[in-house]
């Protein structure tokens, strides 16, 4: 007897009329028209069944902070970080783990289920880290949550920094994080690069760092954190975050930068809402997107997922946990509007950041956690267009979360009452509700 029997869905890959039967919390089986006893049986109707959503870069100690306690008036990264200096003095614990439970729910609703999120590490107190260690294992359940400990005034130009972020570390923190670019030099910039991946070596964490996060086409710090990994044998441990620098980098420089970061097996989180509010702030016109090189760097054979960022804080006013809205603008601003890239836009915020991240059990597959989103949509570019309303999210085999399908009902003479956004027929037709 399984537990949970959904048919007829269509995955990621292509795979239509699909069952996937779960016993135990884990995928038992992945193949066309299974029927068999369960518990519980879902009929997917022909929509898609993808493995939930994973967002590789976050900010959840700042999340739902907007306006607190002014709003960014310039909309510039450096008043961010101003501001966040402003609000940290006034920092709770209570305070932080309301908000960041309150973003798991959002994120749980749009079928996100794994987070990686920075954590600042400059206040002496680590109350951040202390209330998303708590967040971390109240949230287990349902949802994976992998902290990084930021330094984000700087590991060598704030003084207690260094030491902070190794109490992190000792305190649970998951992977070693860094911001070279805001560091007072290029020199000290690489000297902190130097420094946080041996700590990472010598320790056996993962790396993710903020990483010419600028405009400045002669930052250099994603070239050192690609050195580095290679000197330190980090290979496919470390990731670069943003690196917006390469939007602007000569291209010959970039040519020779791109074979050092394969090497290296870099993963690379572009984060496109904020990269495209972000930069390009001192220009005229033509304004810089600011977005690095995503289709490049996946030629080249790079991990590359596409992150959140931020939601509501002193960065970033909007968002919602919609990674499926993070997917559409990265596809808009990369121009990654052919078919293979509408596709592998899809892919960058579910099984490539689930790499990134050292997720074990992910996807569609015997042995696999259950863990899925149905959609209501037919394929991943749909899913993107409409960014679609997740119809059922299941995390180890039980349904967690559903939303009812999106329809419009019309009050047009000569026209149906209700309208479908998938033109063809499939899906759910009018008067339906998915069970
Ligand atoms: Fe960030």
């Amino acid at each position: 007897m399984l537990d949970l029997l959904v048919t007829n869905a269509t995955l990621p890959d292509g795979r239509r009329g699909m069952s996937v039967a779960v016993r135990g919390g884990r995928i038992v089986e992945v193949r066309p028209g299974l029927s068999a006893p369960a518990h519980d049986t879902v009929d997917a109707q022909g929509l898609l069944l993808s493995p939930p959503f994973v967002d590789a870069h976050f900010h959840m100690d700042a999340t739902l902070s907007y306006g607190l306690p002014r709003v960014n008036q310039s909309g510039t990264l450096l008043e961010g970080i101003a501001l966040w200096g402003e609000l940290k003095p006034q920092l709770t614990q209570e305070a932080l783990v309301e908000r960041a439970l309150a973003y798991c729910d959002w994120a749980v609703a749009k079928g996100l289920l794994a987070i990686r999120s920075h954590v600042d590490v400059c206040d002496d107190r680590l109350l951040a880290v202390e209330a998303l260690l708590e967040v971390k294992r109240r949230v287990a359940p349902y949802l994976d949550l992998q902290l990084v400990a930021f330094p984000q005034d700087g590991v060598l130009r704030a003084p207690t920094a260094m030491a902070n972020l190794e109490r992190a570390l000792a305190m649970g923190v998951d992977v070693v994080g860094g911001i070279p670019h805001f560091e007072r030099t290029m020199a000290h910039g690489a000297e902190s690069v130097r420094l946080l991946c041996e700590l990472a070596a010598r320790q056996g964490k993962l790396v993710d760092m903020h990483c010419d996060e600028s405009d400045d086409p002669l930052s250099r710090h994603v070239e050192a954190l690609a050195f580095e990994t290679q000197r330190l044998g980090l290979h496919g441990r470390v990731t670069g975050s943003h690196l917006t620098s390469m939007h602007s980098m000569d291209n010959y420089y970039v040519s020779k930068l791109l074979a050092l970061m394969a090497e290296a097996r870099l993963s690379v989180v572009a984060n496109p809402l904020i990269n495209i509010t972000l930069q390009g702030r001192h220009d005229s016109y033509p304004r810089r997107r600011g977005m690095t090189r995503v289709p490049e760097l996946a030629a080249a054979g790079l991990d590359v997922a596409f992150g959140h960022d931020c939601v509501m804080d002193p960065w970033y006013s909007l968002g919602s946990g919609d990674m499926l809205e993070v997917a559409q603008m990265g596809l808009h601003v990369a121009q990654m509007t052919s078919q293979a890239a509408m596709r592998q836009c899809f892919d960058a915020v579910t099984s490539v950041p689930a790499r990134i991240l050292h997720l074990p059990g992910y996807g569609l597959a015997e042995g696999c956690h259950a863990d899925f989103v149905w959609l209501q949509a037919r394929d991943p570019i749909e899913a993107i267009r409409l960014r679609a309303t997740r119809l059922g999210v299941w995390r180890r085999g039980r349904r967690i979360a559903h939303t009812a399908p999106a329809t419009a009902h019309l009050a047009l003479e000569h026209r149906p009452a209700f309208t479908s956004f998938m033109p063809a027929a499939a899906g759910p037709q009018a008067g339906q509700t998915p069970a």
